[in-house]
C-alpha cells in the first residue's frame, strides 16, 4: 500500500497485478505531496518528480473520463508556469472526487467547464450534483481514427444525445488505438460499453512500454483495419465478456455482420449516421443487463393493495404492525419486507420449483452473466446446490471420484443417492494442519486405476472444491481436458462456493468451471483439435503404459467428448446475495437427457417455501456483477494486495504474523511457471496471468492464510481474540493459523483497522515478553514449538471395511457409503470406545478393525477424518487425541467413538475384495 509521507516510494505501476481505483487515488495523492513539496521549496528537485509523475500518468487517465482532457492538460499547463500551489490544489480535488466517487454524479460538460473552477460536484452528497445525479453512471469507450485534437468536439457531439429520459448517463472516453482501447478496458472499471469505428492505429500514441506489455500479453497485431476492429473485439470479450461492444464500420457492414468473430458484437452500424440510434443501443444494452424481472416485478407487487387469504401471515405485515408485542421486528426491518413477503407464485412471482416467469427470466439472465447454459437458483445454500447436483447425476453403484475434504454436503449428497466415493486425497499441509488440493496425477490414477479393473464405465463425475478454503484454485481447463481423454463423458462438479465472483476477474476466470468449459467448447470446434489429438495417439503408440498416461498433458479426443460440467456456488459468499443465496449452473450437452431426474432432485431438495427476499437478491446480485463486478473483484483483490503488503513490510507486525505467500501455500512441482507471490517486485499482469493459464495450482489472492502460531496464539483462540476484543470476525483457523478474507464490501478503512489491531496485539506481545523476564519467553517460545513444530500427521482416507466393498475393485478404494451409514441406524450393532481407553490401542494392534459409524468431522480443519464404514487407522488416531479442539461433529467425548460393531460387520456377510497392488 502507497505511504503517502514517504515520496521515494514506488508508485504503484499500472501494469502491476490488479491497480485500482485505490492504487489511483493513491496516484494522485503522491503528486498532492510532491506538488506541496515543490511549492514549498523549489530547490528541492520536486519539480522533475512532478513533472515525470505527471508524464507517468497521463497516458493511463486519459482512459477515463475523470478528470478530463482539460483538467489535464491545465496540469500541464501549470508544470510549465512552475504554478505548484495549483498543481496541488487540482490533484487534491481528483483525488477527493476518485476516493468518493463523486466525479461519478457530475453531469459534466467539458465545453463548458473551466478546469480551474472548483468542481462542485466532486464534493456533493449523491443527488445534489445535477438534475441527472440519480441516474446510474456508466463510460463508453470510443476507439476512434479522428485525430486526438477533434476528440472534444466529438465528445460534445456524444453529450448533446442526452435526454432528460435516459435511464442512466454516460462519459464518453476516447482513444485512437488497439493498444489504447485494450489498456483502457482493463484499467478503466467504470466501462458499460466499447464503441469501435474502424480506422484507429494499432499502437498506442504514447510511447509506454508499460502499456505495451500489457496489451501484449493478450493481443498480437494483425495487419487489416477490418481483421484489426474484429480481433479487437475478440479481445476485449476475452477479458471483459460484460462489456457491450458496437462496431461502426463504413465498409460492407452486411458482411462484417456474418462473420464469425463478429459474434463478440452486440451490434454492428453503418457509418456513424446514427448516432442517435448508437446512443440508444447503448442505453438499451445496459438496460438489458440493468433489468431484474424478479425483483423489479417483486418491487411492484409490494406497492399493491393485496388481501391474502394464503397461508404466511407475516406478508403484508399486518400481523406485527398492530402487534404490541412484535411490532418492534416490523420497526427493525421496515415495512417493505412485509409487503414483499407473499407465499403467492401468483402476481408475476413465478414458482422458484417450476419457474416459467420473472424467476425464469432472472435465471437465464443470471447463465448468460456466469457463462453457462442454465443457472438455477437455490434458496438453502450450496449445500443444497451440491445435494441436488449430486443425486440428480448419480444413480446406486455409480463411482464418484471425490476429494474427501470437501465439503459435508457432497458426503450426504453419495449418502443418499448410493453413488461409490473414492476418495482421491489432496496434498497435504501438514505443517499448518491443512490441505491442498488434489494433483491431476492422483486423478487420472484413479481412473487409469478403474480402467485396469475394468470398472471405468462406473466411474461417472469428478466432485471437486474450486478454489479450496484456503484459496487452492485448479487448472480447471487442464483437469477437464485430461480426464476426458481418458472417459470421454466423465461428469465435472465444482463446487465453486467461494469462487463465484471469479467469473468477473479476467484472471481467474479461465480457472473456474465455467470460464474453462467454455474455452474447451471452443476448442473442440476448432478443427486443430482432432489434429492436436491425433498427434498425440502418434507420439503415444499402442498401448501406452500408466506412467506414460501419467507424465503426458493428455489431449481428448474432440469427437468422443461429451462435455458435461456442473457448478455451484455461495452467491451469498461472495457476491450481494442474502445468506443462503446459490446458484447451480450447468454447461451439459447431456442436459436434456437428465433434465427430467435433476427436477426430481430439485423437487428433494428444494423448499417448497422458498424466501422471495432471497429469490430477489440472487436476481440483483446477477445484475450488480453484470455491471460493475470487474470493478468491485479488482476491490477484493486489491484490499488483499494491500493487507498482504503492510503485514510483510511492518517491522512490528512480521515479528510475530506473516501471511502465506503462494509459494508456501503451493508446492513447486504444482507451479510450473515458477510464480512465487503476488508481492514479488517481479509480478505483473503477464507472470500472474502466465501462472493462472499454466500452474497446475494457483493461490486465490483474495484468501489469506494469517499464521499466527509464531505469536503463540492457536487459530481458535486468535479467532476469538480478534472477535471479542476488537470486533473483527475472520473465516475458517487451523492450528496455527486463521483464514482472512477480502470480498468486494471491504474498503481501505477494514485495511486500515486490521493492521492497527495487529499492532495492538503485537505490542501487547512485546511488553509482555520484555516484562514477564525469561520465563515468560520460555513459555512464549514453548508455545510455538508446539503449534508450530509439534504438529500432528494429517492422516489420509484408510479404506472402507471389507463389508461395504463387496463390489469394489482391487486398486481403488470405494465403497458402499450409505449401507455404512444405515448401519449406524441399527443401534445394537455399534458399540462406542472412549478415544484414551487402551482398548483402542490393542484392537489397532491386534483387531478386529476399528469401522467407523459415522463422519466425524473436527472444525478445525473441518474435514471428515472418518466416514461411515471407514477403518480407522493408527494415523487417525494420533490425529484425534492430539486435536484440542472443542468442535468435532459426530463425536460425543462422554461416549466415545461410534463404531458399528464386529459381529455387525460380519453379519453383513463379508467378501474380501479383491486386492491388487496399486
Ligand atoms: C466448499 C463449500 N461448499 C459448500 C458449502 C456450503 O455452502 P452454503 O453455506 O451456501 O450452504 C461450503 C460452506 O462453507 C463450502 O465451504
Amino acid at each position: 500500500m502507497s505511504n503517502s509521507n514517504d515520496l521515494n516510494h514506488q508508485p504503484t505501476r499500472i501494469d502491476q497485478f490488479f491497480p485500482g481505483l485505490g492504487a489511483r487515488a493513491d496516484r494522485w495523492r503522491d503528486l498532492v505531496q510532491l506538488a506541496e513539496t515543490w511549492a514549498s521549496d523549489p530547490r528541492e528537485g520536486a519539480e522533475v518528480k512532478v513533472k515525470s509523475a505527471l508524464t507517468e500518468m497521463i497516458p493511463t487517465e486519459e482512459f477515463h473520463a475523470y478528470p478530463g482532457s482539460q483538467l489535464l492538460s491545465a496540469l500541464w499547463e501549470h508544470a510549465e508556469n512552475n504554478e505548484a500551489r495549483e498543481i496541488a490544489n487540482i490533484c487534491r480535488r481528483v483525488t477527493r472526487a476518485l476516493l468518493t466517487r463523486s466525479y461519478r454524479q457530475n453531469d459534466r460538460n467539458e465545453d463548458e467547464a473551466d478546469p480551474s473552477d472548483e468542481i462542485a460536484a466532486e464534493v456533493m452528497p449523491p443527488g445534489l450534483g445535477s438534475a441527472n445525479a440519480h441516474r446510474p453512471y456508466f463510460e463508453v469507450l470510443i476507439v476512434t481514427g479522428a485525430p486526438p485534437a477533434r476528440w472534444p468536439a466529438l465528445g460534445a457531439e456524444w453529450r448533446r444525445l442526452r435526454r432528460p429520459q435516459d435511464p442512466f448517463i454516460y462519459e464518453p472516453v476516447f482513444v485512437g488505438s488497439l493498444e489504447d482501447a485494450f489498456c483502457a478496458a482493463i484499467l478503466n472499471q467504470d466501462l458499460a460499453a466499447v464503441v469501435i469505428q474502424e480506422g484507429f492505429s494499432v499502437r498506442s500514441r504514447n510511447d509506454a512500454p508499460i502499456l505495451r506489455s500489457l496489451a501484449e500479453a493478450a493481443i498480437e497485431p494483425q495487419a487489416g483495419v477490418k481483421a484489426t476492429a474484429l480481433r479487437l473485439a475478440d479481445a476485449l470479450k476475452n477479458v471483459r465478456p460484460e462489456l457491450d461492444l458496437y462496431l461502426v464500420s463504413t465498409g460492407q457492414v452486411e458482411v462484417t455482420a456474418g462473420e464469425p468473430q463478429a459474434d463478440a458484437l452486440r451490434r454492428v452500424f453503418y457509418a456513424v449516421e446514427e448516432l442517435l440510434e448508437l446512443h440508444l443501443a447503448i442505453l438499451e444494452g445496459v438496460q438489458e443487463r440493468n433489468e431484474t424481472p424478479f425483483f423489479d416485478n417483486l418491487k411492484k407487487y409490494a406497492q399493491r393493495p393485496i388481501g391474502t387469504f394464503h397461508a404466511l401471515p407475516i406478508a403484508r405485515g399486518k400481523s406485527i404492525f398492530k402487534s404490541d408485542w412484535i411490532r418492534d421486528m416490523g420497526e427493525f426491518y421496515g415495512p417493505t419486507l412485509f409487503l414483499a413477503e407473499s407465499s403467492a407464485t401468483t402476481g408475476g412471482l413465478d414458482s422458484l420449483l417450476e419457474p416459467a416467469g420473472n424467476i425464469k427470466k432472472a435465471q437465464e439472465k443470471a447463465a448468460r452473466a456466469f457463462g453457462s447454459d442454465h443457472a438455477f437458483f437455490v434458496t438453502n445454500g450450496t449445500s443444497t446446490s451440491n445435494k441436488m447436483a449430486v443425486q440428480a447425476l448419480l444413480a446406486p453403484g455409480d463411482i464418484v471420484l471425490v476429494d474427501r475434504n470437501c465439503h459435508k454436503s457432497h458426503h450426504y449428497g453419495i449418502v443418499l443417492a448410493g453413488a461409490q466415493p473414492l476418495y482421491v486425497e489432496a496434498f497435504p499441509m501438514t505443517e499448518y494442519s491443512m490441505y491442498g488440493a488434489v494433483p491431476l496425477r492422483t486423478i487420472k490414477k484413479a481412473l487409469l486405476d478403474l480402467k485396469a479393473d475394468g470398472r471405468l464405465h462406473r466411474a461417472k463425475m469428478l466432485d471437486l472444491t474450486n478454489c479450496t478454503f484456503d484459496g487452492h484454485i485448479y487448472n480447471t481447463r487442464r483437469v477437464m481436458e485430461e480426464c476426458l481423454a481418458i472417459k470421454p463423458d466423465l461428469i465435472f462438479l465444482w463446487d465453486e462456493a467461494w469462487f463465484g465472483f471469479a467469473r468477473f476477474s479476467p484472471f481467474l476466470r479461465g480457472r473456474t468451471a465455467m470460464g474453462a468449459a467454455n474455452e474447451i467448447e471452443a476448442w473442440l470446434d476448432d478443427p486443430q483439435s482432432v489434429t492436436a489429438y491425433e498427434r498425440q495417439q502418434r507420439e503415444l503408440g499402442d498401448n501406452p503404459s500408466n506412467d506414460t498416461l501419467l507424465e503426458t498433458r493428455l489431449v481428448p479426443d474432440p469427437r468422443k467428448v461429451k462435455l458435461r460440467v456442473y457448478h455451484t456456488h455461495s452467491t451469498h459468499k461472495s457476491m450481494s446475495a442474502l445468506r443462503q443465496g446459490s446458484m447451480l449452473l450447468v454447461k451439459d450437452v447431456e442436459f436434456p437427457a437428465v433434465q427430467a431426474q435433476f427436477r426430481e432432485a430439485v423437487f428433494t431438495h428444494a423448499s417448497t417455501s422458498p424466501n422471495q427476499q432471497l429469490i430477489a437478491s440472487l436476481d440483483v446480485a446477477r445484475r450488480q456483477m453484470e455491471l460493475e463486478g470487474y470493478g468491485l473483484v479488482h476491490n477484493a483483490i486489491e484490499v488483499a494486495l494491500a493487507i498482504r503488503h503492510a503485514i510483510a513490510t511492518h517491522p512490528l507486525i512480521s515479528k510475530y504474523f506473516r501471511i502465506l505467500p503462494a509459494d508456501k501455500m503451493i508446492p513447486v512441482e504444482f507451479r510450473e511457471s515458477g510464480f512465487t507471490d503476488f508481492l514479488d517486485p517481479g509480478t505483473n499482469w503477464s507472470t500472474v496471468r502466465t501462472s493462472m493459464r499454466d500452474d497446475e495450482f494457483c493461490l486465490d489472492p483474495t484468501r489469506m492464510t494469517l499464521v499466527c502460531g509464531t505469536a503463540a496464539y492457536d487459530g481458535t483462540q486468535f479467532k476469538g481474540l480478534l472477535a471479542q476484543n476488537y470486533n473483527i470476525q475472520v473465516n475458517k483457523t487451523s492450528r496455527n493459523s486463521v483464514l482472512l478474507q477480502s470480498n468486494i464490501n471491504n474498503t481501505r478503512s477494514d485495511v486500515a483497522h486490521l493492521i492497527r489491531v495487529l499492532v495492538e496485539i503485537s505490542r501487547d506481545i512485546e511488553s509482555r515478553l520484555s516484562q514477564g523476564g525469561p520465563n515468560a519467553r520460555e513459555a512464549f517460545d514453548a508455545r510455538v514449538k508446539s503449534l508450530m513444530t509439534d504438529v500432528p500427521d494429517l492422516p489420509n482416507f484408510s479404506h472402507f471395511h471389507d463389508a461395504f466393498r463387496h463390489d469394489a475393485g482391487g486398486r481403488t478404494n470405494e465403497g458402499d457409503l450409505r449401507a455404512a451409514f444405515y448401519a449406524a441406524y441399527d443401534a445394537a450393532g455399534c458399540e462406542y470406545i472412549k478415544l484414551a481407553d487402551p482398548e483402542i490401542d490393542r484392537r489397532l494392534r491386534e483387531g478386529p478393525d476399528l469401522v467407523s459409524a459415522n463422519f466425524v468431522i473436527p472444525y478445525p480443519p473441518g474435514f471428515p477424518i472418518m466416514v461411515p464404514g471407514q477403518v480407522i487407522s493408527r494415523e487417525t488416531i494420533d490425529f484425534m487425541r492430539k486435536l484440542d479442539v472443542k468442535e468435532i461433529h459426530g463425536y460425543e467425548a462422554v461416549r466415545g467413538l461410534k463404531l458399528i460393531s464386529p459381529d455387525a460387520l460380519a453379519a453383513r456377510g463379508i467378501v474380501p475384495a479383491p486386492r491388487h497392488a496399486a
